[in-house]
């Protein structure tokens, strides 16, 4: 059990449980998607730039998809993962790297001493949170001074949307875009939201979090494209458009590389 202290006071927060769910093993949503998990490798090494970093963390980390990656990078690295399944999936698929923790926790109250992290990933979590100011604040608390955070974010602006609004003669809106199917909000099911990049910036820089560079990922991400492009055709077009969409905010997802003040 790790041991943490100067937490902040717990919080009244909901538990993250949504991945508790025996009909959905999320190892296999992976099937078929070799091109969006290269891609998010791509990204994760190009703005980690062959920095090395002492302790590790991937919050909301799953099962640990990109634990052992991380590796790479880190003396240290922790799975941190609110779902008893995910870890209990994380179990098996990291069975030959036991110097990976896993450790059950959620982003607005983390198991971490102020300031223990030098480096922390949170990629695909950001949907399911419509209000991650007090996620932000926990990550701020956790990370060092001069600390890095990679973040990924599920972008309302991406070009697909911003066409789709213009047509519409609308406007993208600052505030999140719930994008979670109708059967799922009518049962209050599991938040599914798209953020705009501006607003996510203000809300880490309320943190004391400042977004350093960011990449355009997953730019290609269309089941159509995938049956007729080679996949190492796509990752050669995604390298190059990673950087050069970047500040037109293009893809679906953007990778965030945002630094706490040293
Ligand atoms: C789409 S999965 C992504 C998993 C992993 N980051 C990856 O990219 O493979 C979303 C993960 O976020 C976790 N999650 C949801 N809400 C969370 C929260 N409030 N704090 C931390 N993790 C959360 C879920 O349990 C789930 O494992």
């Amino acid at each position: 059990m790790l041991k943490y202290s100067n937490m902040s006071e717990p919080t009244s927060h909901k538990p993250a449980n949504q991945y508790d769910d025996p009909s959905h093993n999320y190892l296999h949503y992976w099937d078929g998607r070799d091109y969006e998990n290269e891609a998010e490798r791509m990204a994760i090494t190009r703005l980690l730039d062959g920095k090395h970093f002492k302790r590790a963390a991937d919050i909301g980390g799953g099962y640990g998809r990109l634990c052992v990656f991380l590796e790479q990078y880190a003396d240290r690295v922790t799975l941190a993962e609110p779902s008893q399944q995910q870890l209990d999936i994380g179990a098996e698929f990291l069975k030959d790297h036991p110097e990976i923790d896993r450790v059950q926790m959620q982003a607005d109250e983390l198991k971490f001493n102020d300031g223990e992290l030098d480096l922390i990933t949170m990629i695909r979590v950001m949907h399911h949170l419509p209000k991650p100011e007090p996620e932000f604040a926990e990550l701020s608390r956790v990370l060092a001074p001069g600390g890095y955070l990679i973040l990924e974010v599920a972008n309302s602006t991406h070009a697909r949307n911003r066409i789709k609004a213009t047509l519409k003669g609308e406007k993208i809106p600052a505030t999140p875009i719930n994008v979670a199917s109708a059967a799922s909000t009518a049962d209050g099911g599991i938040a599914f939201v798209n953020h705009h990049p501006a607003t996510v910036e203000r809300q880490l820089a309320a943190a004391g979090l400042t977004v350093e560079r960011k990449l355009s990922v997953s730019n290609l991400r269309s089941p159509g494209l995938k049956k007729v492009l080679p996949r190492q055709l796509m990752l050669g077009l995604e390298n190059v458009m990673q950087t050069t969409l970047a500040s037109a905010n293009f893809g679906p997802s953007m990778f965030l590389l945002v630094r706490k003040a040293a």
